[in-house]
Order: C-alpha cells, then structure tokens, then sequence
C-alpha cells in the first residue's frame, strides 16, 4: 500500500476532483475550478519529485483531472490509474511535454494539456540574459568583487565579447526561438541566421524591416539568413542558442563533433531541455576551450549535473528557471487548470494555442474553451470558433 500523501483541500464538497501534483502561483487557477464546482486538491509533500507511486495515491479512486509537472514521468501506469479513476484529462504545467507518453494517454481517451505562448518571452528573456551574462563575464566577475580580489581599475580586467555587429545563431525558430532571435537582432543590433525544419517568415520579414529601418537611419543594416543545416550555423555563430523540441531528433543534438565545429569564443546558450546537449562532452570542451563560454537552464540528468560543470569558469548554470517570471508562472497554472476544466465539462478545444491572452484577462471570465491539447486531434475532440 503507497503511503498517503499530504493534501491541501479547496472546496470540499465541489462535484469534480482535481488534482494539482503541486502548489502553483497565484490563487486565479483555483478560483476558476471552484466556480464551476471543483474539489481542488493540492499536494503538499515537501519532496520536489514525486515518484509514480506518489502520483498513483494522488490520483486515488476517483480522479477528474490532474494537473502536473514536467518532473514527473506521465506514462501507462498514471495514464491507466487516472482512467480508472475515471479521469478525463491531465496538464503538464509547461509548454514542452516530453515527460509525457501521449500514445499512452491515447489509448486511454485522456487529454493532455500544455501552456504554450504564455512562457515564450519570459524563457526569450532568460535566453537573452544568460548570452549577455556570459558575453561580458558577469557571474564571474561578481564572484570576483565578493570575494574581495578587485583592486582597482584595469585594462584586462573581464574583458568580454562586444555582441553589435555579431552573428546570432537559433536553432528551433518556434516560438521561443524567433521572440530570442528578435530581442537579441533588435536590442543588440545582431545579425540573424537560424535553422528550423520549417521557414520562419514572420521573423524574416521582422529582420528584412528592421535592417531597412536601421539602413534609412544611416546605421549597418542587420541580416539574416535560414541555414539549410545546423552545421552552418555552428560555423557561423557568435552565439547560438539552442530552442527546437526534445525528441528523438534533438537528443544529443549538440555533441562532441557539432561543439569542435563551432568558433572557439562562441557562446552557447540552452534554455530548451538538458539532453538537447551531451553534458559529458560540453564538459570536456569547456575544459579544453577556455574562451568558449556556455549558459544554461538546463540539464541532461536533472537535478544533476554531469561531473565537472560546476567547476568550470566559463559556464553559467541556473536552475531551470526560463520560465520563471510571476506573469508567466501564474498564467502557466490558469491554462493547465483550464485544459483540464475544459476537458471536465466538455468544452471544445481553442482553435489556436499561440493565440492565449482570452485566457489570461483577469478582468473577464475566460472562454469556454481548453486552451491547449496535444492529442486533441487524436482524439477527435471538437474546436472552438475564436
Ligand atoms: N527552460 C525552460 O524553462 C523552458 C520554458 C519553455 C519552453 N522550454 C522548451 O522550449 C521548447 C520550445 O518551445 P516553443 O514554445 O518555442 O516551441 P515551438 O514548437 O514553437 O518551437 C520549437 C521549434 O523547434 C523546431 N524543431 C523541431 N525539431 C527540430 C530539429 N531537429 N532541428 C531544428 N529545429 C527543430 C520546430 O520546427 C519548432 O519551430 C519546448 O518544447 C520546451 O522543451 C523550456
């Protein structure tokens, strides 16, 4: 028998029960389950992680919905648990889902909800000052002044990379990726060249317009160009950073060979998911090229870090935090609760989950609609007019 877990309990007598797997930023998300007759649940176990048993006993004999986390492993067994326990839908609180089986939820009729749109400029944001950080030594020389070692004024001291004038590299042009490429094409007066499996026209036409502006200003007018391989942009790259999807195409994708391939002062940023990345293999080049410099969200065995990163000088290292800002960690938890809202009382699906803001006006009731399922056409589920 799995041992209980500690609740927290809101509406006690609510027809439907909800599950969240952990306590989430502000109080809307719970406000608008309880109104349309929601038993919330709130795990409240002090342990970061919950195992799959954990879950299991969460979900427990009869589950509506569950609301969870991109630390926890969604597959067969929660996805049979929560069916049995007549459960309808599940939300990760994130954008990515690669902790989730969706065949599994599939098979078990379960939706599965994301938060898309809500996150891209906060983890854009984060992108940005994780290449800043690293271009102009930040972290390392605020260790510096704490510990006491500065002196006085001098020529070498911290001297960085000047990013006007560079090349910026993306790869994974989605979301994320062209909001990073446009803050860092117009803040810094970057130039663009990006690889995606698709064409990013919209960040194109962005780019070609400000070039033009710049140029009619009498300044450099920025560039871009879309690499036909991601190669090119290792190459060409003064920064990269690193924003596609995590599957079987992207594990690994930056390895031993592609990090030998870039300039050796280039910077590279990950604020996509750890294994996009060999860590063991970054270590080593870390080591081995003390002018390349690396900044990162996350990482391949998280909470983890392979042997050797925390030492190195030249990496910035924070903990998963891109997304970390309470406009976005509040709206995070209002789309997750609503996906499985939506789900419960058989609302159809939004027709565009870039297109969130409905959602996320305080000062309006949201749609009647789930703002986001994966599997919604898997499922056949119906779509709502905007
Ligand atoms: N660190 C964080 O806290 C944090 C926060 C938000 C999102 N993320 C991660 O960022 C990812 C991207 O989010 P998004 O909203 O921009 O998603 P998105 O779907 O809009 O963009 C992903 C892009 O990657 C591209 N892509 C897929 N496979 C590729 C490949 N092999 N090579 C090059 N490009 C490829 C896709 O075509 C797409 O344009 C999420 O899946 C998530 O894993 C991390």
């Amino acid at each position: 028998m799995a041992k209980p877990v500690q609740v927290e309990v809101w509406n006690p007598n609510g027809k439907y029960r909800v599950v969240s797997t952990k306590p989430m930023p502000g109080t809307r998300w719970i406000n608008l389950l309880i109104e349309q007759d929601c038993r919330v649940e709130i795990c409240t176990e002090k342990k970061t992680i919950l195992s799959v048993e954990d879950i299991v006993a969460l979900i427990g004999d009869k589950c509506d919905g569950v609301i969870g986390q991109l630390t926890e492993d969604w597959g067969e067994v929660l996805f049979s648990a929560l069916s049995r326990a007549g459960g309808k839908a599940f939300s990760n609180m994130a954008v990515g889902y690669n902790n989730v089986d969706v065949n599994a939820a599939n098979k078990y009729g379960i939706a599965v909800g994301n938060t898309p749109g809500v996150l891209t400029e906060t983890t854009a944001e984060l992108a940005a000052s994780l290449s800043l950080a690293a271009a102009r030594r930040i972290v390392e020389a605020d260790e510096f002044m704490r510990a006491g070692h500065y002196d006085g004024w001098l020529p070498n001291l911290f001297v960085g990379n000047l990013l006007k004038g560079q090349t910026v590299g993306v790869i994974g042009a989605g979301r994320i990726g062209s909001a990073y490429a446009r803050m860092m094409v117009e803040g810094f007066k970057m130039n663009l060249i990006y690889f995606d499996l698709y064409q990013s026209t919209r960040l194109e036409k962005f780019v070609t317009a400000y070039g033009e502006f710049l140029k009619a200003n009498g300044e450099v007018p920025v560039t871009w160009r879309r690499a036909s391989s991601m190669d090119e942009v290792l190459r060409e790259a003064d920064v990269i950073s690193l924003h596609p999807v995590l599957d079987k195409t992207t594990f690994h994708l930056v390895n031993k060979e592609s990090l030998k391939a870039m300039k050796k002062d280039a910077i590279l940023i990950n604020c996509s998911r750890g294994p996009v990345i060999d860590e063991a293999a970054l270590v080593e080049h870390l080591k081995e090229n003390p002018m390349f410099r690396v900044g990162l969200d996350v990482f391949e065995d998280e909470p983890y870090m392979k042997p050797g990163l925390a030492d190195m000088k030249n990496a910035i290292i924070v903990p998963h935090i891109a997304s970390a800002s309470k406009w976005t960690r509040e709206g995070m938890a209002t789309l997750a609760a609503l996906n499985v809202l939506g789900k419960i009382k058989q609302y159809p699906v939004w027709a565009d989950p870039n297109r969130v803001e409905p959602f996320l006006d305080e000062n309006a009731p949201p749609p009647a609609a789930s703002p986001s399922i994966v599997n919604a056409k898997a499922l056949e589920l119906p779509v709502s007019k905007l």
